[in-house]
Parts: C-alpha cells; sequence; structure tokens
C-alpha cells in the first residue's frame, strides 16, 4: 500500500460521512464484501462527527441483520486533527462529506500528507482540478492516490467512453462521442437534496472555475481526427427515441481530464510495482483508446421533459447568482427543481424503480488515414450504451465500493501516488467487470454507416 502509512493500518477502509443519504448506502454496500473469503475488504470502520447518527446509519444499513461490530470513529472536517488520525489509521478513505468545495479539502490533505489513499463521489470540476494544483505534488512524493468522482458522477462517463472507442477497430476511428443520460422510472424520479447544494454552489463559483484554469499550466489536448463539432443545444436522437438538452455536469471536464493525461502519457499512468504481464496488458489496453470529443446531454423521450430541464436549468443559473436566490433554492427545492430535488431524497420505493441509462453515440470515420484529405464528414456512428439501478443511492455506492476494493486488491500496479480522475487509474483495471457483476451493464447497441 502507501508508502509512508505504517506497514499494517488498522483499517482497510473507513467510510467518512456515512451518516449522509450516500454515506449509509455505501456501508450498506461495503457490507456485502466485508469479510466475504474471495474479498480483499476485512477491516471496516464509519466515522462522522455524530456517533449516535452513525449508529443508526449502520444499523439501517445492515437490516434485516443486526448491525455487525464496527468501530464508530469521531472525526470533523473542521478538526484537522480528527482527519490526520483518521488517515494514519487506514489504508483508504471513502469520503462522502459534500459538498465538496465547502468540506473536503482537509480530508484530502490529510491523506496527501499521510500517503493514506482517497476516493470520493464529488461532482464539482472546480474543488477536483483545485485539488489537483495544491495536493498532486505532494500526493506523489507521500505516495497517496487521491481520486474524485468515483461515483455516477463521473465513472459511467469515462468507462462508457472507453468501451465505446474500443469498438472502433482499425482502420476506423471516432471523432465525438456524445452521452445521453435518461433517467427512468414508473415513480417520481427524485435525487437527493446533497447533489443539488453541490450543483447550486457549483453553479454559483463557475467564475472560480474559470479563474482557476486561467492561472494553471494548460494541459496537453488530445489529438483527435477530423474537425470539432458544432452540436445543437437541443436535438433528437431518433434511434432511441430521445430528446436531449446539453447538461453542465462534470462529466465531461472529468473524460477531458483523462484524456490529457493520456495525451501526456499515451501508455497510461505506471504502477507502483507492476510485473511485465501487467505492463503489457496496461500499455494494450490504452492503445485500444482512441480520444474524441466528448459531450453530455440529459434526455427525455418527450420534448416537453426537455422544455423542464431547460427551465430547471435556467432557474438554477439565474437564482444562484446572488445570495437571497441562493437561500431560495437551498430551502425551497422541490418548488425551483419543479419536483427534481427534495430535502428528504427519494423514498425507497422510488430509489427501487429508478433506473438510468447512458447512451453513447460515437460518430466518426471507416477510414482515420483519409481524414487529413480534405473536408471529410463522419461516416460511421456506432452506439453503446451503459445502463444501470438508480444513481445516487445505488449505482453511486456500487461504483464507490468497486474502486476501493480494486485498490485494496491490486494496488502494487497502481500508481504510486496523486490526484487523478478515475479513468485514467481504473480504465486499464477490472473495474467494467466488477460493475457488469454488480448490475451496471456495457452495450453495444449498433454499428452503421451514415
Ligand atoms: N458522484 C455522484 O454521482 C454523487 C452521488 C450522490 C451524492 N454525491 C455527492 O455526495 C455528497 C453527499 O451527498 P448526500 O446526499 O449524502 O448528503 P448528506 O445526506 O447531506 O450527507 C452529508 C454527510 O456529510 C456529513 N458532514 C457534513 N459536515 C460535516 C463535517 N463538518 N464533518 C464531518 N462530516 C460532515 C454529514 O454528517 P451529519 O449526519 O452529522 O450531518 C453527512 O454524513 C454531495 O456533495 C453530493 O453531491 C455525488
Amino acid at each position: 500500500m502507501s508508502q509512508n502509512l505504517s506497514p499494517n493500518p488498522t483499517y482497510d477502509v473507513i467510510i467518512l460521512g456515512a451518516s449522509g443519504f450516500t454515506g449509509k448506502c455505501v456501508i450498506r454496500e461495503a457490507l456485502k464484501f466485508l469479510n466475504v473469503p474471495s474479498s480483499p475488504l476485512k477491516n471496516l470502520a464509519i466515522a462522522g462527527r455524530n456517533t449516535s447518527k452513525l449508529s443508526q446509519a449502520l444499523q439501517w444499513a445492515s437490516r434485516p441483520n443486526l448491525p455487525p461490530h464496527i468501530p464508530i470513529l469521531t472525526a470533523d472536517t473542521t478538526d484537522p486533527s480528527s482527519l490526520r488520525y483518521l488517515a494514519s489509521q487506514t489504508k483508504i478513505i471513502l469520503n462522502c462529506v459534500g459538498p465538496f468545495r465547502l468540506y473536503a479539502e482537509p480530508v484530502v490533505e490529510a491523506c496527501a500528507d499521510s500517503g493514506c489513499d482517497y476516493l470520493d463521489i464529488c461532482g464539482e470540476p472546480e474543488f477536483m482540478e483545485r485539488m489537483e494544483v495544491m495536493y498532486h505534488e505532494k500526493a506523489v512524493e507521500m505516495g497517496s492516490l487521491i481520486v474524485s468522482a468515483c461515483g455516477f458522477d463521473s465513472v459511467p462517463a469515462e468507462l462508457g467512453l472507453m468501451f465505446n472507442s474500443r469498438q472502433w477497430l482499425p482502420p476506423a476511428v471516432p471523432n465525438r462521442v456524445e452521452a445521453y443520460i435518461s433517467l427512468e422510472s414508473d415513480k417520481r424520479i427524485v435525487v437527493n437534496f446533497g447533489t443539488y447544494e453541490s450543483a447550486v454552489l457549483g453553479v454559483a463559483n463557475m467564475g472560480k472555475l474559470q479563474e482557476l484554469r486561467r492561472s494553471r499550466r494548460r494541459r496537453r489536448r488530445p489529438v483527435i481526427p477530423g474537425t470539432s463539432p458544432k452540436g445543437a443545444m437541443v436535438n433528437h436522437l431518433k434511434e432511441v427515441g430521445l430528446w436531449g438538452v446539453t447538461l453542465p455536469s462534470a462529466d465531461a471536464t472529468v473524460v477531458r481530464r483523462t484524456l490529457s493525461c493520456l495525451a501526456e502519457d499515451p501508455r497510461g499512468l505506471p504502477g507502483v510495482n507492476e510485473s511485465a504481464e501487467q505492463v503489457k496488458r496496461r500499455e494494450a489496453f490504452w492503445s485500444s483508446i482512441k480520444p474524441a470529443h466528448f459531450g453530455m446531454k440529459i434526455a427525455s423521450k418527450s420534448l416537453l421533459g426537455v422544455v423542464r430541464f431547460i427551465i430547471v436549468g435556467k432557474i438554477i443559473g439565474l437564482f444562484s447568482k446572488s445570495g437571497v436566490g441562493r437561500w431560495l433554492l437551498l430551502n425551497f427545492p422541490s418548488v425551483f427543481s419543479l419536483g427534481f430535488f427534495r430535502k428528504k431524497g427519494p423514498t425507497e420505493d422510488e430509489v427501487a424503480s429508478a433506473t438510468f441509462k447512458m447512451w453513447f453515440v460515437g460518430q466518426g470515420f471507416s477510414d482515420g488515414s483519409l481524414v487529413s484529405q480534405g473536408n471529410r464528414k463522419p461516416d460511421v456512428q456506432i452506439i453503446t450504451r451503459v445502463m444501470g439501478p438508480e444513481i445516487g443511492n445505488l449505482t453511486t455506492p456500487i461504483i464507490l465500493v468497486q474502486c476501493a476494493l480494486i485498490l485494496l486488491k491490486e494496488r502494487d500496479s497502481l500508481p504510486r501516488g496523486g490526484v487523478f480522475p478515475p479513468g485514467i487509474v481504473f480504465g486499464p483495471t477490472d473495474l467494467q467487470d466488477r460493475l457488469q457483476q454488480n448490475g451496471i451493464s456495457f452495450d453495444v447497441i449498433s454499428k452503421k454507416t451514415v
């Protein structure tokens, strides 16, 4: 494991923020793998600022069984010594305390300083990019692997793009991939308040992200065959009967960071202590990934559904600019989001009946070598799909826990340390297989000449 931890930390994993909506679902998911013979997860602890809420969360997560004997640790993100203690006791912290821009920097700092690994479920680009600027060097030095966005934001987008990319067999190459997210349910679709709060603060602080990007060194850009696409904000995807509108989620920025890492290191990131076989596998994997322009859309079966998304987006964009507006948004989430977000989150029935489908529509060229000859238009379309259960309470915990299990099992084949997006770290691992075994599927839908 990491280089500067004690050789045998007490815990494999500590779940921080385990009393939250998502945190308690992460406990439930982790318990499925605790002390199972083939699982590397042998010692688990949960942490947060309120021990009685943590104990209730553990009881909820263990149902219908009695809660197992799992240590409950007190830690508050406003108390750095409590975070340093956590980081000294474990191989990995799974951070579920958000909004990340408000609370998570001290946790990253404690992990980077101690060499403990850190995974989170952040979907906030400004936080992720700021952590990279501030803690990458330290994390490399101390052997701490810091990977944000290990949830629905942004692993389906990262692995889904790679899955689509691998369907382009030479000499075919993609030029662009557009992902359409469709949330489905026979009940009402409701998303957790924590995600809404993070989105409101993200929009309010958009200027800080631009400032950060202007102030830092430009990353290398991938070389993509063909010209940049100029897509419409709203469009109809007739192949799957969906309308889509551009979604300014973190996914596209996270995917771009992975593609930039790949442009800088085309063979991927070397592991701490890889075998020759593992090096070969990693290099073969990355040589099969062809960069493409990437964008996200939120989709609906009806144009009216898309109009609803646009109205909510406009309301959040407008109101989050002022203090009063943010107060209104955060105090009356259901009103201002037309029912998408609710303070109490979705009910258990609503969670159970919700699913997501993410359609990846790739457009490209049947022969990459001919692209430079004149102004050729894409002549091939490949559609793939990632599909799974409800996004915040089911898919996100599945992804986070599988990423943690990979760290526990294969730490030697992963980078020694640094702050990275999930795709560049987990792309060449068996994460996609693991997600498939846990209810998240990857399918090829169609390949055709257009
Ligand atoms: N990537 C994704 O797709 C995805 C999916 C789901 C959620 N998320 C993100 O995850 C975050 C949490 O969402 P949620 O719905 O679970 O929110 P939540 O229910 O409000 O939970 C927040 C958790 O953070 C804890 N906390 C707050 N301040 C703290 C502090 N100073 N020190 C220690 N713990 C503190 C809370 O503890 P108390 O119980 O003591 O208040 C609670 O356990 C949000 O940022 C959300 O955007 C991302």
